[in-house]
């Protein structure tokens, strides 16, 4: 086998490789960032050095890396069969499995299980189980679905329809119809510029003006991301969640909860459902539920919502939903996960991780630092009187990535003005002071030039 040195890698990803949601003129002047290894909390480049996981690569690696056990099922799996599919009610084991397990530990009737291979594919899923439920149940004219403005609920045209981030959405419109949105409770910058420990919640009587204006009776479903990603970690307000699932009941519509990124211990439980103590009739998983030993996600239906199917063919299949090697490295992730308790870990570690990173606030381009559990964001503004946001073109929060990655730290996935935080469930004290300290120092580093430099475009 051919031996690949740096710059042979360097050559690939310059003239035959394009990045996910990343520069090629970057790529192509620095070469990739090569992870080769991982271990536990740590990651390895290509040069040999070594770096802390500080965002789980992107959500994802719930139980931490190397994980021999997963790794052993797989090829266990493997070894006895590498693919059947799932189409025309063929099986395998380790997919009724995993249905079983999902089931019994799943609040609620939340029973019934459709398996896919990505995050985009589960939500996908659920919009399509919504609209084919209303037409078989005799209600076709319920076809539009609902979510929040800064949602992200993956990138294919069915999953970048129901998201709400306008970046992502300018260069593909127009998008599938019947996707409509409503402000989430981005209560740093409320739109309604109201106090979230005064306020009655006017972002939830928002969706439900939307629903009266467009006529209930054309809406299937809502779709929450009950801690939101993308934005920044946005926690729900208290009983956000409950008016939310109250207004849907009131109305005959499904609620979909997203935990793509929120589900398998991430926000301090195993499902952020559990946290806020409300139920959806259906709800998508994706990253964690196999810590991305293998590519899988899952949406999970009600007993109610299952019922039509029962005598309708859904008409939905993926070839590679549900993969065996996928379905056999989540059943041992999840047995990883319950047997180590990890979710406490990141619920009670979680706190201490909030207070560390809430001392970032002494500096003067951070405006926000929010979070729980394991999934923190640190806002960073301009101005933080006026809460002046960081125009693009300076980068800051990318800038700062690069600053903890010559300080040994991995937490990719920064946006404009925004850094965001999620170790794997396994993180200790020790690990959340190295990450926050070389964030302090980065913040540090970065606010100097910002400043300099944004002072003198000012002038
Ligand atoms: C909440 C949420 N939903 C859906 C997705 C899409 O998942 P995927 O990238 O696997 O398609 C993501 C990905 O980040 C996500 O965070």
């Amino acid at each position: 086998m051919k031996e690949y040195t740096w710059e042979d890698y360097k050559r690939i990803a310059r003239d035959h490789f394009i990045p996910h949601f990343g520069m090629w003129s970057e790529l192509a002047e620095e070469g990739p960032k090569l992870i080769v290894k991982g271990k536990g909390m740590k990651l390895w480049d290509i040069h040999g050095k070594e770096y802390i996981d500080g965002m789980s690569i992107l959500w994802v690696v719930n139980v931490g890396h190397g994980r021999e056990e997963i790794i052993e099922a797989m090829r266990q799996q493997a070894e006895k069969i590498s693919y059947v599919s799932l189409f025309g009610g063929y099986a395998h084991e380790p997919a009724l499995q995993l249905a079983e397990k999902l089931a019994s530990i799943l609040p609620g009737d939340l029973n019934h299980v459709f398996f896919a291979g990505s995050g985009s594919e589960a939500i996908e899923t659920a919009v399509k189980i919504a609209k084919q439920y209303f037409h078989v149940i005799g209600e076709p004219k319920r076809y539009k679905i609902i979510a929040r403005w800064e949602s992200y609920h993956g990138v294919t045209y069915g999953a970048l329809s129901v998201a709400g981030i306008r970046q992502n959405r300018n260069f593909f419109e127009p998008l599938v119809p019947g996707f409509l949105h409503f402000n989430p409770p981005y209560c740093y910058r409320c739109p309604y510029k109201l106090n979230p420990n005064t306020c009655s919640l006017q972002c939830v009587d928002e969706l439900e003006n939307l629903i009266l204006a467009e006529g209930p009776k054309t809406i299937a479903a809502v779709v929450i991301e009950p801690v939101m990603s993308a934005i920044g970690s946005l926690v729900p307000p208290k009983d956000y969640l409950k008016r939310v699932r109250e207004i849907c009941d009131k109305y005959g519509i499904l609620l979909i909860f997203d935990e793509v990124n929120n589900g398998f211990g991430r926000t301090g439980r195993m499902f952020a459902m559990e946290r806020w103590g409300v139920i959806p009739d259906m709800v998508t998983f994706g990253k964690g539920i196999t810590s991305g030993y293998a590519p899988l996600s899952a949406t999970v239906i009600s007993d109610k919502v299952f019922e039509p199917f029962k005598k309708w063919m859904l008409m939905h299949g993926l070839t590679f939903g549900g993969h065996p090697v996928s379905t056999a490295a989540a059943l041992k992730n999840i047995e990883i996960i319950e047997r180590e308790r990890l979710w406490e870990n990141a619920d009670k570690m979680g706190e201490y991780l909030g207070e560390r990173l809430k001392e970032l606030l002494e500096f003067d381009i951070v405006g926000d630092v929010r979070g729980i559990g394991f999934h923190w964001t640190v806002e960073y503004v301009a101005n933080k009187e006026t809460m002046e946001r960081i125009p693009g073109k300076f980068w800051v929060a990318a800038r700062i990535e690069k600053e903890m990655l010559k300080r040994g730290v991995y937490l990719a996935r920064a946006s404009v003005d925004r850094t965001y935080i999620a170790p794997p469930l396994i993180a200790t004290k020790e690990d959340i002071d190295f990450i926050v300290d070389k964030l302090k120092e980065s913040v540090a580093v970065i606010q100097d030039q910002f400043l300099k430099e944004y002072k003198g475009a000012k002038v």
